[in-house]
């Protein structure tokens, strides 16, 4: 099955697809997105947490927040686990849930957010632009001192790096290579925000598919390069500079990036 519009390029141009640059497999990672964004929670007080794509509530139960914003057109969360999850900690009893689109909810139920983020979780529709869209309307309610953790920023070999508008519609090519691990375009997001801000200091961890961290600062470093040629980028020519492009870090780093943060009083 062909795509039309925005993802067609991708998509017909599958024999172009380079080699796979050899990695171990995620799941041997030390560090994951959990232990990442309760590393960040854990330094605030009371903080607010929004998670944009849920799904089995993996991450979001797995929390300890002030208050827990969860965002999913089609929540897949288990009453058994969602029972569990009520005695394990008390943020768990009072998360405002949200059965709608990104979209729909940053246009209908921003109030919610009226207090700010002090961390978002970005890991809805895996496209380049939708996770872009995700990000921009997050800053409007994040804190000064807060994070944006962005997922699969960091795609393992190029046909989990296929661009399309679901999952379904992408597992639907049989694409040769396919494992079932989609992580989608979302790189071209990292690299959009590298490229036109200059208020945003953003780099991705080297573990569980790319986590991207985005904060307010000046940036470490910058993308030379205009929304056109990120738009037509090829997995292949991304392959080759990923570590330039995103910023990509060991996640050894993370520590030491988070010990360097100070979480500002007027939060
Ligand atoms: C990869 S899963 C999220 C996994 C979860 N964050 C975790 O780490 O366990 C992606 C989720 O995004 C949801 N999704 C798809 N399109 C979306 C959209 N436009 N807005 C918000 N969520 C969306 C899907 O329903 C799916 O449950």
């Amino acid at each position: 099955m062909l795509l039309d519009g925005p993802f067609a390029t991708d998509l017909q141009s599958r024999s172009l697809w380079g080699p796979t640059p050899a990695r171990k497999p995620f799941m041997l990672d030390t560090m994951n997105r959990t232990e990442v964004i309760q590393s960040l929670l854990s330094r605030r007080r009371d903080p607010t947490y929004l998670e944009i794509g849920v799904e089995m509530g993996l991450v979001l139960l797995a929390l300890r927040a002030g208050r827990k914003i969860a965002v999913d057109p089609e929540f897949k969360i288990p009453w058994r686990d969602r029972f569990l999850a009520y005695f394990r900690h008390r943020s768990n009893r009072s998360i405002s849930y949200f059965a709608e689109t990104s979209d729909d909810f940053f246009a209908n139920h921003a109030s919610a957010l009226s207090d700010g983020i002090d961390v978002a979780f970005v890991d809805g529709l895996h496209t380049h632009e939708q996770a872009h869209r995700d990000v921009v309307n997050c800053l409007k309610y994040l804190k000064p001192s807060g994070v944006i953790v962005m997922h699969d920023c960091l795609p393992p070999h190029a046909a989990a790096a296929l661009a399309g508008p679901s999952l379904r519609a992408v597992e639907a090519l049989e694409a040769p290579g396919w494992t079932g691990e989609w992580t989608g375009d979302v790189y071209k997001s990292v690299m959009q925000l590298r490229a036109e801000r200059s208020d945003l200091n953003v780099f991705v961890l080297d573990c569980d598919y790319g986590i991207g961290i985005v904060e307010w600062g000046q940036p470490e470093t910058t993308l030379e390069m205009n929304l056109a040629d990120i738009s037509a980028l090829s997995f292949e020519e991304f392959s080759k500079h990923q570590q330039e492009y995103l910023n990509l870090k060991p996640a050894e780093c993370f520590s030491s990036w988070l010990n360097s943060r100070s979480v500002a009083a007027a939060d």
